[in-house]
């Protein structure tokens, strides 16, 4: 039997005979489907994301349309469904809660229903890891497409990127420097087309890995949304996802050790989100790859930043797009890449890359010139952080990254916001800012207020940085001196639950270190009289997340959501 004859799984389904092949047909048939369509042919099902209320994802029917196309034209079979759906700039407490329930939710709608191959359709920043890490718990042939970022946004002259203007006019309105009234006129020059953000933030950053993983087309990671080249990669996604079901090319297939590690390279030459972290060691989880947090520091610390990209540089992703994109990257960095990795298009990583052309090098610099020397993500120890913490050296000033300082502590967000613009507030910019109470169990949810505003006193004496430490995440679209997931976060009794204003931190990006200069038998007594300060959650969700949500040095995936269970379903629902 050739591949292409291989019975597929859609036809125990609408392949039966008697009352079960009835049920299956005959309530789709009132979808207007003609019976040819059942005849065995690779059902793909397209994971969708729409939603009014992700902006980032709106457009995402009119893609699901193009993916449908190429389904049919290859001979395949589309079925379009919903999964819950994460905008960013909506929800509370923050979608990062969410990114497992949604992978539930793919995981267990591709499982239960008569599909063959999967296209999934992500965008905004969480539904790219929640819908990979679903489907890669199925394995089934799976297709990515992105839904692409916004257009350059432009203000008054300048051009302005997403979330990265935020946090600079934000501070530019608290030091006096902007009018409220300018900062408002901003907001409809920043998102001016569909797609998610255009800087290099996490949006960008997933799906630059989505691509880099080998789980997207070549160029899913830069072509504009609103770019006619969009829809037709969509198009092409459609008519490879079918070709996937017939050479029974599953995810776990591609997402394979080697494409993980040009991942955490492509990271690297990209000066990508501090967020991928989280979300490839998760995704790996899910398909059995041990990757850990230092395979991030030892693989992707060196690899020097080729692109010029807001937040870390001055670009945004519409001049990436035309400068070349990924595949001229990943041409840049080909000595140091696995040139065997496959992709969904049955081709390598290499093979896909290695005749790209760069048209743009003040966007896309070289190996030799790159934008910065580091690019990638250094991973801390120390009493402060014994399981780990983050930094990113493209968005740091060098000079802090060796520094000591005095501790003033937030002990969680609400503190943080009552009190950092109190004048009687003892700060210098010598001080390290601690924020406690915000990572996964915290929040709840792992918060992205990591880039803690500086007070407004500091800022109108001419201070744009300081050393700031905690277990909440940083957006991707933010930078500064910003130590990220500490862990074990305050909230499970981390060490970073016992520092108190006034101790001595000691910041050594060089050595990797992160240390509390407090005798042990001090961090006892306090430990001793310490008490958990977040909620705990009687029902629903929130109950469920809190008690089982793993450490960001693993990737906060819940701990029973590990590993896959395949797409076998014996059990007929009648
Ligand atoms: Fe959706 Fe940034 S808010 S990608």
């Amino acid at each position: 039997m050739s591949k292409s004859d291989r019975k597929t799984r859609s036809a125990e389904w609408f392949g039966l005979d008697g009352k079960d092949g009835f049920n299956h047909r005959s309530w789709m048939k009132n979808q207007g489907l003609p019976q040819h369509l059942f005849d065995g042919r690779p059902v793909i099902g397209i994971c969708n994301t729409w939603s009014e209320l992700t902006p980032c994802n709106a457009h995402f029917r009119i893609i699901a349309e193009r993916v449908k196309r190429g389904v049919y034209e290859m001979g395949g079979f589309p079925l379009e469904f919903p999964v819950m759906s994460l905008g960013e700039t909506l929800m509370r407490p923050s979608t990062m809660m969410f990114r497992n329930l949604v992978s539930m939710d793919v995981e267990e709608s591709i499982r239960a229903n008569p599909i063959d191959g999967v296209v999934l359709l992500v965008g905004c920043d969480k539904t790219t890891p929640a819908l990979l890490m679903g489907a890669a718990s199925c394995d089934l042939p799976t297709i990515t497409i992105s839904g692409g970022p916004m257009l350059n946004g432009r203000f008054r002259g300048e051009t302005i990127g997403s979330g990265t203007h935020v946090w600079k006019f934000d501070t530019m309105v608290r030091s006096g420097e902007m009018s409220m009234q300018d900062f408002m006129d901003a907001e409809a020059c920043m998102s001016r087309s569909v797609g998610h953000c255009m800087t290099m933030g996490t949006a960008s950053t997933m799906a630059s890995m989505v691509e880099a993983l080998g789980m997207g087309l070549p160029s899913n990671a830069a072509i504009p949304a609103a770019d006619s080249r969009r829809m037709a990669l969509a198009h092409m996604a459609g008519r490879r996802a079918v070709e996937m079901v017939r050479e029974d090319l599953r995810m776990s297939k591609i997402l394979t050790r080697p494409n993980f590690e040009n991942a955490i390279k492509v990271n690297g030459a990209i000066g990508g989100s501090t967020n991928a972290v989280v979300h490839l060691l998760a995704l790996a989880g899910r398909v059995g790859v041990d990757l850990s947090l230092d395979d991030w520091d030892r693989l992707g610390h060196d690899v020097p930043c080729l692109v010029n990209l807001m937040p870390s540089g001055e670009f945004l992703m519409e001049d990436f797009y035309y400068a070349g994109g990924l595949p001229a990257v990943i041409r840049e960095i080909g000595d140091l890449i696995d040139k065997d990795a496959l992709t969904v298009n049955g081709r390598t990583l290499w093979d896909n890359s290695k005749d790209a052309v760069c048209y743009n090098r003040e966007v896309i610099h070289t190996l030799d010139k790159p934008f910065k020397p580091q690019g990638g993500i250094v991973v801390l120890r120390g009493n402060l952080a014994p399981s780990g913490a983050i930094l990113k050296p493209s968005a740091a000033t060098p000079a802090l990254m060796q520094h000591r300082g005095r501790a003033v502590v937030f002990e969680d967000i609400d503190h943080y916001k009552a009190r950092i613009d109190d004048p009687d507030l003892d700060i210098d910019e010598t001080c390290v800012m601690v924020l406690k109470n915000c990572g996964p169990k915290g929040y709840p949810g792992f918060a992205e207020v990591g880039n803690m505003g500086l007070p407004t006193k500091l800022l109108r004496n001419g201070v744009t940085d300081m050393v700031c430490i905690s277990d909440a995440r940083m957006s991707g679209t933010a930078y500064g001196t910003v130590v990220l997931h500490v862990a074990p976060e305050a909230a499970a009794g981390g060490t970073l639950a016992l520092v108190q204003d006034g101790d001595a931190i000691e910041l050594d990006v060089a050595g990797r270190r992160l240390h509390l200069d407090v005798s042990e038998a001090e961090l006892e007594r306090r430990r001793a009289a310490w008490q958990p300060r977040h909620e705990s959650y009687e029902r629903g969700w929130a109950r469920l997340y809190t008690e089982h949500v793993t450490q960001a040095d693993t990737g906060c995936d819940l701990d029973f959501l590990v590993g896959g269970s395949g797409a076998y379903v014996p059990k007929e629902s009648h």
